[in-house]
């Protein structure tokens, strides 16, 4: 694929770079100038070769050590992982799914082979080697949630549906922006919201309710959801609260380039075949401000954004105290020229 694995850290000392690629082929989630909550999603199809979008489950760079971070935060807290009885099945759903992809996608780092239900499965840059027998949870290490998450990155949470609603009823949380599943589990989908700002009010949960208790297996959406977190730090849950919360006040105009980081969510919705329940992946990507300004659409782009971003959202989003000093360190690559629709770097 024209890259190495990194050998990097999201903890202590923080040693997570974007490789020159990594930075080209950032999602980066603004299309436009200005932000504000919408209900936006759009097909999750193929897209550009070499972006995040050309494969259904993206892998990249930052694949191991996000496996090895994802190993440590579970060892601390098993509770970042857990199923409720009645979701094994989604759980089965969504290990055929991610497989039958990865196998698809990357066949020099993963394979799987079918006999029946008898299956095995290689992943080579894990060096796993399993054979097991598919809806036998007996057969492997971990339940097919927990097993298969463990070596695919970002969050998962699995969504039961009934009386009209979802229910979040299942999930391997570790890469969080100040969520907690432990606290969520069992909730619906108007009452995990229920924290964000503005969105009720203009119907955007109820619009993408409406759309996602008709989604189909086989049709799956994606949309974007960002943040800001200081140092490259993937578990910013609110268990761990005070390990990052106080970092923000350490934000000044000469650190701020390396120590600010831009969060971006790239959410995928699909439809399971065998549960009905719907697998919501929840895939981070971190960028450091003076890796974004190496692009001077972006730089430009999100200056304006976080300069007249509603000031509800920036407090939501946990930045509202550093928003001035971001504006005037990105003040300083924005010389006010138009910027092309669209987010790609080079448009
Ligand atoms: C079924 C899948 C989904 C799950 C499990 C989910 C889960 C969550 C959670 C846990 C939060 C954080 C709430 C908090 O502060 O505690 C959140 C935020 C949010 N969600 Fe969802 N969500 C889902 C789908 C959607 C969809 C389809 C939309 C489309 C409009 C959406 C829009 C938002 C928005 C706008 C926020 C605020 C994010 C921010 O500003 O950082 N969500 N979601």
């Amino acid at each position: 694929m024209g890259f190495e694995f990194n050998n990097e850290t999201f903890r202590n000392d923080f040693t997570f770079r974007n490789s020159p690629r990594a930075i080209a082929r950032f999602p980066f989630p603004f299309d436009r100038d200005d932000y504000m909550y919408s209900v936006n999603m759009e097909p999750h199809v193929p897209g550009r070769p070499g972006s995040v979008f050309e494969h259904a489950f993206d892998v990249d760079e930052h694949y191991l050590a996000e496996m090895r971070d994802r190993a440590l935060v579970l060892k601390d807290d098993p509770l970042r992982c857990q199923s409720l009885p009645h979701m094994e099945l989604a759980g089965w759903d969504l290990l055929e799914l991610i497989m039958e992809s990865k196998a698809r996608d990357y066949p020099h780092w993963f394979e799987l082979h079918k006999t029946g239900n008898r299956w095995t499965w290689i992943n080579r840059p894990m060096e796993i080697e399993q054979t097991f027998t598919f809806l036998d949870p007996s057969t492997l290490p971990y339940g097919p949630m927990e097993y298969i998450t463990r070596q695919t990155q970002g969050d998962f949470t699995l969504q039961d549906q009934r009386d009209e609603n979802l229910w979040i009823e299942a999930g391997m949380v570790t890469t969080q922006a100040d969520w907690s599943l432990d606290f969520d589990i069992g909730m619906s989908f108007h009452e995990w919201h229920a924290p964000v700002p503005l969105a009720h009010e203009k119907g955007v949960f109820d619009r993408a309710l409406k759309f996602l208790l008709k989604l189909q297996h086989g049709a799956p959406v994606r949309r974007f959801n960002w943040t800001m977190t200081v140092d490259p730090l993937l578990d910013t849950s609110p268990e761990n609260y005070p390990k990052w919360g106080p970092t923000k006040s350490q934000i000044t105009l000469d650190n701020i380039g390396k120590r600010q980081h831009l969060r971006v969510e790239l959410q995928t919705l699909w439809r399971l075949p065998r549960s009905n329940a719907i697998a919501f992946p929840i895939r981070c990507y971190l960028i450091k401000f003076e890796e974004i300004v190496t692009q001077p659409k972006w730089a430009r782009r999100l200056h304006r954004v976080v300069r007249d971003l509603h000031p509800d959202l920036a407090a939501y989003k946990g930045f509202l105290r550093n928003r001035e000093t971001m504006v005037k360190w990105l003040s300083q690559y924005d010389d006010g020229a138009p910027t092309s629709p669209g987010w790609w770097p080079e448009d």
